[in-house]
Order: structure tokens, then C-alpha cells, then sequence
């Protein structure tokens, strides 16, 4: 066998310890650092951030100087919120970069920050690639299953879930759950906080041979009618309960790409749509095309039910290290690559 692969994982939340524990797993990737945010995790061994049977020996950090100079081939990138900064430097010193973090085009970036990005690259040698569950695989289902089509009139991808588990009440909070549905520049801020399912749909909209003139975005907020403790946030009731909104990319008055979301969150809401709990990909044209993807416990998973989905999130991104490490430097997407698949599990 060829030499592992040398990576790090950059932090480990609900989806950077999925990443963690899968690295461990690989014979083909070797964890040589581990980048902890909060101070209650430096120092502390990688197998027990992230539930390993057996100490790793790497121990987690915030120097992250020390990091960079382990001359790693790549990185898993998954803090809560990302830092052009930290990309810059992990790039800038050879270490390629896959992250679930905001990230599918770099499209959402200032031009000033894109172009940091790309000369980053250049230094380095270096790629950067996003991915994850959405955006990310429901991206790659839908344009492989308009492959399917002799005509392609829209692709249609809609995140239909109730998102009570997903423990990460900053994130929840960004789109809008719990605030009043009133609040000014709400709709605003939300467009802005899931940007980067506009870079998806720009994605797609590429690899099905179109330029979009624009891209717009719209949201339908609905109250919850009563009081849901979550534990780690409340959704009191008249507040925002229920969030339904798409990205959508034009061709003159054509809607030929959207991403979007039907979100609930709590036990008293009514969205505008019935949930599908999964992610919903609908082709419109000859023929449609509809599929769901729904993430399904193995037998006897143990794990809670959310550790499934931060599992189907992480994967997109951890499996794609030999990819994104083999691709030419600079920017690529889930369009240029090959398909990017698991693994048999031999550790
Ligand atoms: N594409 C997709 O399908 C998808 C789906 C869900 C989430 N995401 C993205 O994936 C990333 C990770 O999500 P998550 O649920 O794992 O997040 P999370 O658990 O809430 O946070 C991840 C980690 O970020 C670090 N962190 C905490 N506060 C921070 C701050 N103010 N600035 C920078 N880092 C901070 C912590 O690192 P330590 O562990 O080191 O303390 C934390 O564990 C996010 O950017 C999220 O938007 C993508």
C-alpha cells in the first residue's frame, strides 16, 4: 500500500468528530493533528474527543503554527464558523483543505478574500473543495440524476426535515428558530446565513450548462403556537418555529436551479409543506426525476439518531481527501471530481 495520507482535523463539534473518528478508521489516512477551538480540548487525546476505543497519541491543540508545520497533505475543515484566515494559512502551507464549513464555490466570498483564496492556492500547491449532506451529496444526486433527463428544465433540491436534534443552537438561531417572525431584515439574514446553498445551486446550474443571469432568495417563516424546551434552546411560542425558503438561480424568467429548506423545529408547528424527513431531489423535465434520501440506522446503532445525519454530513468531506489531494491546485467542486465514494471498513 502507498503511504497514508497525513491529516488534521480541525476541530470537533457534532460533525468534526465524526470526521475524527473516521480518519482513525482509515488505514489510508493518518491522523497526525487534531485543532481545538475551545481550550477545554487542548491537550486532550484525539480517540477520547471523539469516542476511538484506544489513545491515538495526538494530542489536540489551538498552536496553530505547529500545525501547519507538520507538513500534513490535508486538512478536515469543520469549525462552526470558518475563517478565510485559517484557510489562507493551512493553503498557503501545502495543506490541501476539504471542508463542511461554509464552503461549495467560494462564491459567497468578497472578491478580495476569493482572491487571497486562489493565491493561497498558487503558494501552496493546495485545493480547497467543500461538501457535506446539504449542500454537498444532495448537489451530486441531482445533477447525476439529470444525467437521466433529455431535458433538464430544473433541478430542485429541498432539505424537508425537523431539525429539533440537531444540537447547535448558533447555527439554529442564524436561521431565524426562535426569534420573532417580524423581527426586521430577518429574511435578509437568513439569505445570508445559508449563502452557500447559492453556491450549490450556481454549481449545478454550471454543470448542466447554464449561466445564471441572478440568483434570489425566499423565505416563508411560520410562528410555533406553543412553548418546545429542547434543552439546549426553547422555541417559545409566536416565534419562528418553521423556516421554508429557496436559493434559486434564473435564466431570464427560467427557475432552473433551487436549494432550499423546509425546516421545523419544536411540536407546535404546521409547515407550509408536509415534511418528507429527508432531502427531497426533484428533476423538472423529460422525464422528472424525484427521489428521497432518507438517513437510516444500521441494526443495532446504539447512537443517537442525529449522530446518523452528522455522520452522512461529515463523510462527504472526509472521504473526499484522496480526491481533492490528487486534484490540480486552486478551487474545485463535487462538478469536477470523480465521484467520491466510502470505504470497505478493514481497521
Ligand atoms: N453541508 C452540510 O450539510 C452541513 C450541515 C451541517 C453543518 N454544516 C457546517 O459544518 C460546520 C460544523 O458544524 P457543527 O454542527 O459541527 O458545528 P458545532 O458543533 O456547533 O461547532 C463546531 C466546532 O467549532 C468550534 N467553534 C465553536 N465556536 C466557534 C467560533 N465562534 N468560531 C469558530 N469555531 C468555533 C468548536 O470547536 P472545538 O470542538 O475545537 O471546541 C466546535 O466544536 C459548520 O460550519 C456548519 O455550518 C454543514
Amino acid at each position: 500500500m502507498t503511504q497514508p495520507l497525513r491529516v488534521i482535523q480541525w476541530t470537533t463539534g457534532n460533525i468534526g468528530r465524526r470526521s475524527l473518528h473516521a480518519i482513525l478508521a482509515r488505514p489510508d489516512l493518518e491522523l497526525v493533528g487534531v485543532y481545538a477551538h475551545g481550550a477545554d480540548k487542548v491537550g486532550r487525546d484525539a480517540a477520547e474527543l471523539c469516542g476511538w476505543p484506544s489513545p491515538t497519541g495526538v494530542l489536540a491543540t489551538n498552536d496553530v503554527a505547529a500545525l501547519l508545520a507538520l507538513g500534513a497533505d490535508a486538512c478536515c475543515y469543520n469549525p462552526l464558523w470558518p475563517s478565510v484566515d485559517e484557510l489562507c494559512a493551512l493553503l498557503e502551507a501545502g495543506v490541501n483543505v476539504c471542508s463542511s464549513a461554509a464552503w461549495i464555490t467560494g462564491g459567497k466570498q468578497s472578491p478580495e478574500d476569493l482572491e487571497r483564496i486562489r493565491t493561497a492556492c498558487e503558494r501552496g500547491g493546495s485545493t480547497i473543495f467543500g461538501s457535506g449532506a446539504h449542500p454537498g451529496m444532495t448537489n451530486l444526486v441531482g445533477m447525476v440524476l439529470s444525467g437521466s433527463c433529455e431535458q433538464v428544465d430544473e433541478i430542485r433540491i429541498t432539505e424537508s426535515v425537523d431539525c429539533s436534534t440537531y444540537e447547535s443552537a448558533e447555527t439554529q438561531t442564524a436561521m431565524g428558530f426562535s426569534l420573532d417572525p417580524e423581527t426586521p431584515g430577518l429574511a435578509e439574514s437568513v439569505r445570508r446565513e445559508s449563502e452557500v446553498f447559492a453556491e450549490s445551486a450556481a454549481m449545478m446550474a454550471d454543470a448542466i450548462g447554464v449561466t445564471l443571469d441572478r440568483l434570489t432568495f425566499d423565505v416563508t417563516f411560520t410562528a410555533a403556537t406553543g412553548d418546545t424546551d429542547l434543552g439546549f434552546m426553547t422555541i417559545p411560542a409566536g416565534t419562528v418555529g418553521g423556516v421554508m425558503g429557496y436559493h434559486r438561480g434564473w435564466v431570464g424568467d427560467r427557475n432552473v436551479v433551487s436549494v432550499g429548506f423546509n425546516w421545523t423545529m419544536g411540536e407546535h408547528v404546521v409547515p407550509p409543506k408536509p415534511l418528507a424527513h429527508g432531502h427531497v431531489i426533484q428533476i423538472f423535465g423529460v422525464p422528472n426525476m424525484r427521489t428521497v434520501i432518507h438517513c437510516l440506522p444500521p441494526q443495532d446503532w446504539s447512537e443517537g439518531f442525529m449522530d446518523l445525519g452528522m455522520i452522512y454530513t461529515a463523510m462527504p468531506v472526509t472521504n473526499a481527501v484522496p480526491y481533492v489531494v490528487a486534484a490540480p491546485p486552486g478551487i474545485v467542486t463535487l462538478k469536477d471530481l470523480p465521484p467520491i465514494t466510502g470505504r470497505v471498513s478493514t481497521k
